[in-house]
């Protein structure tokens, strides 16, 4: 039996006023999966998002969130999702645990859970801070343990890395990855391709408000990989570009038989060059 999609955009189209945000955009998000929407400023990401949560009306088009219409969506969807946009919603004077703890008695998750989640942000030294003098990588994880605090069935986050340093960047995919692994399904938009490539099971490339590529980063990249090169580094620090041609394996294999070769790479696209391809223009343009 087919597996019922936790979320489905089919056919969605929005216009604000005279701009056409998004054009017939369909896509499946199913169980343990996480999803991203790849694309550079203003192509829609954060558009898709909303329509998706209910929060903005398509023009046309139907999201489904759960089974059910996404602009029929109720106050109790929040139950079964978590959403990460911005900081709206964090008391700044009260503290850590205090902020997870009023959204602990609203969804009825016991105290413990509190304290599961601060380990796994790695905020339990700052849990008797105010949250207003968290630095921005701290309040982001807060937020991010705010959003799974009852263990949602779908995370929805917007840019969860912007503007965070490398090694805080690092921390959230490792905590992404293990919620996947307990099973949560993750829709997540980004304008960087590292991180959909390292993250997503399937990205969609989104230019323009059209998704101009979809499936895994390695299908995506392998699909633009028709003309294969290597690059090699020889003794004498010499570099060379090979192609599949006679010439060049019998080059290769010559120079692999003598030892001559430190090392050896294939060069397939990323995502950042297929992107590039497909559409013209740079990912952070
Ligand atoms: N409320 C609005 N009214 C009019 N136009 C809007 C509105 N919100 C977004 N847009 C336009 O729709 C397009 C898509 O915007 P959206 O915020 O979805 O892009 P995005 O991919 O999330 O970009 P970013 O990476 O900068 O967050 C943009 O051209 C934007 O100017
Ligand atoms: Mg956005």
């Amino acid at each position: 039996m087919e597996q019922m999609a936790l979320l489905q955009m089919s056919h969605i189209a929005k216009r604000y006023q005279t701009k056409l945000a998004l054009k017939d955009i369909s896509m499946t998000l199913q169980k343990g999966e996480i999803l991203g929407f790849l694309g550079p400023s203003g192509a829609g990401k954060t558009t898709a998002m909303k329509i998706i949560t209910g929060q903005l009306r398509p023009t046309s088009g139907e999201a489904r969130l759960l089974g059910t219409d996404s602009a029929n969506l109720d106050a109790s969807i929040y139950e079964k999702i978590g959403v990460v946009a911005d900081n709206s919603g964090v008391y700044e004077k009260l503290t850590v645990w205090q902020n997870l703890s009023v959204f602990a008695q609203i969804w009825r998750v016991p105290s413990q859970r509190v304290e599961e989640v601060l380990r796994q942000v790695e905020l339990t030294e700052q849990k008797k801070q105010p949250a207003g003098k968290l630095s921005k990588g701290q309040m982001q994880r807060l937020i991010l343990a705010r959003s799974v605090l009852h263990k949602p069935k779908i995370l929805f986050l917007d840019e969860p890395t912007s503007g965070l340093d490398p090694s805080t960047a690092a921390a959230i995919h490792k905590m992404l990855l293990d919620l996947r692994a307990e099973g949560m399904a993750i829709f997540l938009t980004t304008h960087n391709m590292e991180e959909a490539a390292k993250l997503c099971d399937k990205v969609a490339l989104l230019c323009q408000g059209e998704i101009v590529e979809f499936g895994s980063p390695q299908e995506i990249c392998l699909k633009y990989n028709q003309d294969k090169k290597y690059r090699a580094l020889l003794s004498g620090q010499e570099e060379a570009l090979l192609g599949q041609s006679e010439e060049d394996i019998r080059k290769l294999s010559e120079w692999l038989l003598s030892d001559r070769v430190l090392s050896l790479h294939s060069c397939e696209p990323t995502l950042e060059s297929v992107f590039l391809t497909v559409t013209g223009k740079a990912l952070d343009a």
